[in-house]
C-alpha cells in the first residue's frame, strides 16, 4: 500500500533522513519515535510533499508520490492530511469554518474568498464534529476552545478531506495527559473504524506502546527500530534515543498510564468520543 524507497533528505551537509526503506502493506496504527532531530518531522513532511526528496521515493497504490506535480500533488496531499502539534487553525475564525478549510483543495478560488460552503459540506463538519465529542463547540472561535478541543477540530479538518492516510506530528505533546489521551482514543478510533491509515510521530514511548499496532524507532536519520510495541523494550528504547543521554522511561512517559491508575474520572471524557 504504502512504500518508502531509500529516502533521503539532506540539508546542505546534514542528512536528515538516511536512505529509509519501510514497507506498509495495509492500514495500521504506525507510532514513529526518536529523539529530537532524529527525522522524523522531515520524514512526514516528505510522505506529504511539504518537503521534497533529496534522493529515493515514496510509494503510493503503485504511484510514485514524489513525482507529483502541481494539481497531482495536491490532490495526493489531499489524500494524506496532516496534524500538527500547534494544531494549526485559524484563531479566530469559527470551528465550524476551520473544519470546512478542510474541504479547500476542491474548492474555487471565487467560493473560497466568499466563505460559500455546499450544504452538505457544512452538516458534515457538524456530523464530524460530533463525531468527536465537540459539536457544541461548532459556533466558537477555534482560540475560545482548550488544547484538546484544538486538536481534535484539527483531526475533524483533516477527516473532512477524507484522507486515506492521517500524518500527525507530535499531535499530544502540548496536551496535558487527559486531552492527550482523548486525541489518541480519537485517532485510534479513526484508524479502527474507518480503516485509515495513521502513522504519528511521538515523543513519548508509553503513548506509542500503548495505542500502536507498529512502531519505528529513528536515529540520526535512519530506521534502528522496526516492531511491535511488545518488542519494544527498555533496553531496545535505551539504543533507539541514544544510552549516553541519560534516558529513563520516565522522561519519555506523558503518564496516561499513570492517569489511568488514578481512577475512572476519564471514563466520561472517553465516552465523549
Ligand atoms: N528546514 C531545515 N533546514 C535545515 N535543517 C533542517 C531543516 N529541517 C530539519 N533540519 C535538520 O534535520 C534534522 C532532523 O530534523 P527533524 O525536525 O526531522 O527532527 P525530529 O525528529 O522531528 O525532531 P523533534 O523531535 O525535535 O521534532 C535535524 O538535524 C534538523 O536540524
Ligand atoms: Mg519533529
Amino acid at each position: 500500500m504504502l512504500t518508502f524507497d531509500r529516502l533521503t533528505k539532506r540539508f546542505k551537509g546534514n542528512t536528515a533522513v538516511d536512505a529509509v526503506s519501510l514497507t506498509f502493506p495495509k492500514p495500521a496504527m504506525i507510532g514513529i519515535i526518536g529523539a529530537s532531530g532524529a527525522g522524523k518531522s522531515t520524514l512526514l513532511r516528505m510522505v506529504n510533499r511539504l518537503s521534497d526528496a533529496t534522493e529515493g521515493h515514496v510509494l503510493f497504490e503503485g504511484q510514485d508520490v514524489t513525482a507529483l506535480r502541481g494539481g497531482a500533488r495536491r490532490a495526493w496531499q489531499g489524500q494524506c492530511a496532516m496534524i500538527f502539534q500547534q494544531f494549526n487553525l485559524v484563531p479566530r475564525m469559527d470551528v465550524v469554518s476551520n473544519v470546512l478549510h478542510g474541504t479547500l483543495n476542491r474548492r474555487s478560488t471565487l467560493a473560497t474568498m466568499f466563505n460559500l460552503y455546499p450544504r452538505e459540506d457544512i452538516h458534515r463538519a457538524i456530523d464530524i464534529l460530533d463525531r468527536l465529542g465537540i459539536a457544541a463547540q461548532a459556533p466558537k472561535r477555534a482560540e475560545a476552545l482548550s488544547g484538546g478541543q484544538q486538536q481534535r477540530v484539527a483531526i475533524a479538518r483533516a477527516l473532512m478531506q477524507d484522507p486515506k492516510i492521517i500524518l500527525a506530528d507530535e499531535p499530544i505533546a502540548s496536551l496535558d495527559p487527559m486531552n492527550a489521551q482523548i486525541v489518541m482514543d480519537a485517532l485510534r478510533r479513526i484508524h479502527d473504524e474507518d480503516g485509515r491509515m495513521v502513522i504519528a510521530n511521538l515523543h513519548t514511548l508509553d503513548t506509542a506502546r500503548r495505542y500502536c499496532d507498529r512502531v519505528i524507532g529513528m536515529r540520526e536519520g535512519r530506521v534502528v527500530f522496526d516492531g511491535t510495541p511488545a518488542q519494544l523494550t527498555t533496553g531496545v528504547a535505551r539504543d533507539i534515543y541514544g544510552a549516553d543521554a541519560g534516558f529513563s522511561e520516565a522522561a519519555t512517559s506523558t503518564s496516561i498510564e499513570a492517569l489511568d491508575d488514578a481512577g475512572a474520572m476519564l471514563r466520561p471524557a472517553q465516552a465523549a468520543i
